[in-house]
């Protein structure tokens, strides 16, 4: 059916769509649809949007026009008041995980399953265990294992009860993907499955990404995300700790996607020449945000190397006044001869 909607680049709509969801123009019983790098918005009336002009668009109608709870009540046969139904979830590829603590019934695990097309779902305990970064899920409906998990154009394919997938951190990963890296050589230290690699990959013209995962089976993961995205050649996996395997070579691009970096950053500035930028995940209080990096210039000083900020994202919020941050830095000098 024809409907007023907006056309919006596919790297834009996540954003946008959260804009017009909460100024409560978009019409939820159509569906968004998507066209290559085109994203369809329908909205409820012709409306001027940050410059985008509404036109007549052809839209199909959603299956579900209710929400998701409402439904997953009624087949359940749940009567309202009491029964845990989740309004938070996550899906990756065809696994659902489930945010709330407590389990729901195995008729409303069912009713999600078949509402939402889902195989398996977990519950996810919240804890994240040690270096390797392991979540801590317990499966409550369907069989663990594989999936695969397709965004922004890349197949990841992983267990979510085995590695970690952080959905939030999404633009970072596309912003990964749109880095100016022509003829660059990267070394991602903290490879976990592909998160940054595959993206930087597929989408830079960079010349070589070396990935460096040291939990084996992430590792396994890795090297089958390189094979089903076809990125043999760019992407090279390497089992091991950053700091005693990775190449021995001058990066342009060095990144640093664990919240532990900073007791690796001798071994990026090791790998590292004027103009090399190192990207570093750090978790960072609220008050410390204007100054924490000025402690790792320092840092880096007496190692020998002379550090300029380039900038900071804010990735997501990670608790009460903490953030997880993406912090991009320059080496202009190095001190040794
Ligand atoms: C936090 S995960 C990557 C998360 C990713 N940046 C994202 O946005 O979702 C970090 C990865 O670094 C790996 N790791 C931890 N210490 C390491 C080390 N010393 N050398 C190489 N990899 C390491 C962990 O096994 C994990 O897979």
């Amino acid at each position: 059916m024809k409907n007023p909607g907006i056309v919006v680049n596919k790297y834009q709509s996540e954003r946008i769509v959260r804009k017009l969801l909460s100024m409560d123009i978009i019409r939820k019983d159509l569906k968004i649809r998507q066209d290559g790098d085109l994203v369809m918005i329908p909205l409820k009336q012709h409306t001027e949007f940050q410059g985008y002009r509404t036109m007549e668009l052809e839209f199909e109608s959603r299956a579900i026009q209710k929400p998701p709870a409402e439904t997953i009540r009624k087949i359940s046969g749940a009567r309202s008041g009491k029964p845990v139904i989740p309004d938070r979830w996550i899906r990756l590829g065809d696994a659902l995980i489930i945010k709330d603590s407590r389990k729901p019934s195995r008729s409303v695990l069912q009713s999600i399953a078949q509402v939402l097309g889902v195989n398996s779902i977990y519950i996810d305990r919240g804890r994240i265990q040690g270096n390797i970064r392991r979540p801590e899920m317990e499966i409550v409906y369907g069989a663990p294992g594989t999936v695969i998990h397709q965004e922004n154009g890349i197949r990841y394919s992983m267990d979510p009860s085995r590695v970690m997938f952080s959905p939030g951190n999404v633009n970072e990963r596309i912003l990964h993907g749109k880095m100016a890296l022509d003829g660059a050589t990267v070394l991602d230290m903290f490879a976990g499955i592909g998160y940054f690699s595959l993206p930087l990959a597929k989408y830079t013209h960079l010349s070589k990404i070396y990935a460096v995962e040291i939990n084996p089976e992430s590792y396994s993961f890795l090297k089958r995300n390189v094979e089903i995205n076809r990125l043999q050649g760019r992407v090279m996996p390497i089992l091991g700790d950053c700091r005693d395997v990775s190449p021995l070579m001058r990066f342009d691009y060095i990144v640093m996607g664990h919240f532990r970096s900073l007791e690796s950053l001798s071994a990026a500035l090791m790998r590292s020449r004027p103009g090399t930028v190192l990207n570093m995940h750090l978790l960072v209080p609220t008050h410390e945000l204007a100054v924490y990096w000025q402690d790792i210039v320092v840092l880096a000083r007496r190692l020998g190397y002379i550090l300029d900020f380039i900038e900071q994202r804010k990735v997501k919020s990670y608790g009460p006044h903490l953030w997880h941050m993406s912090l991009d830095l320059a080496v202009s000098r190095c001190l040794w001869p």
